[in-house]
């Protein structure tokens, strides 16, 4: 049983589609210890809630200062006792000290084909004003692990997303949720729950089922 932890900080519509995956029997073997949310009061944690999954705030805004507050996500996690940390849709960099404590056992979904349009400044909706803005015919989403930069650890899946003339930020965004992200987040975990995944370097193989 691969036990994860999932981070979020906002409407959870990823950590949906993971409880979604695992009640309808898609995604077996594996169990949601704890959500997490470094906001109050939001729709993820409602989620979680409506799943009978323990969910947590862990807010900056509880502790005196930016390290206090690593070390307060950091003895969550640990406390949480989960195989995998999952990020899904949360927009906080996540501190050297987890990265370090769990060594290729973090991934994130990024709604863009890294390493375009990722990085400093590039989450939520911003991510599809800059791809619109740029023109480009295809965007899509990321799933990758974590490492101590931002966006650039070894790349897991990508799915890209056609993108349509009279497409605006929010309608590209729900396309790139709905087409990609929705499915590419439990699809990844479900790898790592068969353990046909090996990080190579930067790059990462797939075995095959
Ligand atoms: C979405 O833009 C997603 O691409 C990104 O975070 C945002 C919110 O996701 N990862 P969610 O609805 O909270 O899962």
């Amino acid at each position: 049983m691969l036990r994860i932890t999932v981070c979020v900080s906002g409407g959870g519509t990823n950590l949906q589609a993971i409880i979604d995956r695992i009640q309808d029997g898609t995604l077996r073997d594996v169990e949601i210890a704890e959500v997490i949310s470094n906001n109050r009061g939001v729709r993820a944690l409602d989620r979680a809630a409506a799943a009978s999954v323990p969910g947590v705030c862990v807010s900056p805004s509880d502790y005196p200062d930016r390290e206090a507050f690593n070390d307060a996500l950091l003895a969550e996690l640990q406390r949480s006792g989960c195989d995998l940390v999952v990020l899904a849709g949360f927009l906080v960099a996540i501190p050297p000290q987890v990265v370090r404590a769990f060594p290729g056992r973090i991934i994130n979904i990024h709604p863009a084909l890294i390493p375009s349009f990722c990085g400093k400044g590039y989450y939520g909706l911003k991510v599809h004003e800059r791809a619109l803005e740029r023109g480009v015919k295809i965007t899509g989403a990321t799933v990758h692990f974590v490492d101590e930069d931002l966006d650039s650890g070894p790349i897991l899946l990508q799915k890209a997303v056609a993108i349509r003339d009279d497409d605006t930020p929010e309608i590209l965004q729900r396309r790139v949720m709905e087409e990609a992200e929705w499915e590419l987040l439990p699809a990844a975990i479900g790898l790592i729950a068969q353990g046909r995944v090996r990080i190579e370097g930067r790059r990462t193989r797939i075995l095959p089922a």
